[in-house]
């Protein structure tokens, strides 16, 4: 039985940490996919799932579970799962987004940075001080309004990280050993993983949070309806300077001047967005993951098969709709 907890205070930073304002955090959180040996100390561990178990849910339902893995026996089997299958999908996507191609092929490009990190990542996934499998319960189908029920958590944990001088990054590539990983950790079948979050001290620098412009992201009243009033805000050099990134690069990470946008991300984000119509063939992603009998199971499960398969039947029934009214 556990005791019913004391419903206000926050906890305490560690000695040392200095305290990181709300919107700086928010402001800085990069995805960190380099890590020290360091390990997470049990305290440090415990206010991260603290922070991450006090976001919001549907309802307050709370729906979600955290399974943290370090380095017990089972733990460590997990480990070696998810790094073959980070190595498998991430070669894949290599392979696909044209990692090693056009500005990649000059290895000082952000792109080939890019990759040389990723590969990094995975090739040392085992070696990763801290992986939490944010896990949900789905009570309605696994659909966009269920994963809302989790991801606020996971963003909460890399942002307690953020606190305490961690990093970390969510990840969906978990989506090979999706079966295996149920099955190794006594997961039940009615729980998706709904994504997998690596955790630990940043090593090295990381630079500036690469976003679009808020004008671009941001409607007022109607769909591409500008929103005149959506001004990027003035900014200041930081509060609470230090962890993860050394002030220097704080510091620089608020420049007066707008933000670079190299193509990689641009291209990216723009194919969110395309000019005609969403594609239903499949995408890199499906096309890598080895398919396997756990597949189906997967796709049931998966939070993204669902909104992709939803995307999918909606248009279909669109186009349905649109051929009946035709029809009559
Ligand atoms: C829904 C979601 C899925 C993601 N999946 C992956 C993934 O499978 N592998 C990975 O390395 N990073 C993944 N990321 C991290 C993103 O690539 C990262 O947050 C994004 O590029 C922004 O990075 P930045 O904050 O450092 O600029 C994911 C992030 C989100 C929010």
């Amino acid at each position: 039985m556990i005791d019913e907890p004391a419903t206000d205070g926050v906890p305490a930073l560690p000695d040392g940490v200095e305290p990181v304002d709300l919107l700086t955090g928010l402001c800085t959180t990069r995805a960190i996919r380099r890590f020290t040996s360091e390990p997470i100390p049990d305290a440090d561990l415990a206010t991260l799932c603290f922070a991450a178990t006090r976001a919001p849910t549907g309802s307050n339902r709370q729906p979600f579970r955290l399974l943290v893995l370090r380095d017990g026996e089972r733990a460590t089997a997990a480990k070696a799962l998810l790094g073959t299958s980070f190595r498998a999908l991430w070669a894949a996507k290599r392979e696909a987004d044209g990692y090693d191609h056009g500005t990649g092929a000059d290895t000082s490009s952000p792109k080939a940075r890019q990759a040389a990190t990723m590969e990094r990542f995975v090739d040392r996934f085992e070696d990763t001080p801290v992986v939490v499998l944010a896990c949900i319960r789905p009570w309605r189908g696994t659909d966009l309004t269920v994963g809302a029920s989790v991801y606020p958590a996971c963003q909460n944990l890399l942002l307690a990280a953020r606190a305490l001088g961690y990093g970390g990054v969510l990840t969906m590539w978990h989506g090979a050993v999706d079966a295996e990983l149920h099955q190794l950790l006594a997961i039940p079948d009615d729980v998706v993983i709904a994504a997998t979050v690596a955790l630990g001290r940043p090593e090295g620098h990381h630079g500036t949070v690469r976003r679009r412009p808020v004008q671009e992201l941001v409607f007022d009243g109607g769909w591409e309806q500008p929103a005149p009033w959506a001004t990027e805000p003035p900014r200041h050099p930081p509060h609470g300077s230090s962890a993860p990134l050394g002030p220097d690069r704080l510091q620089a990470q608020f420049p007066a001047a707008e933000v670079p946008k190299p193509q990689v991300w641009r291209a990216k984000a723009s194919r969110c967005w395309p000019a005609t119509p969403a594609s239903s063939s499949p995408s890199w992603f499906d096309r890598a993951r080895p398919r396997s009998t756990s597949d189906d199971a997967f796709r049931a499960r998966s939070v993204v098969g669902a909104v992709k398969s939803r995307r999918v039947s909606m248009s279909a029934a669109r186009s349905g709709s649109a051929s009946s009214a035709a029809a009559s």
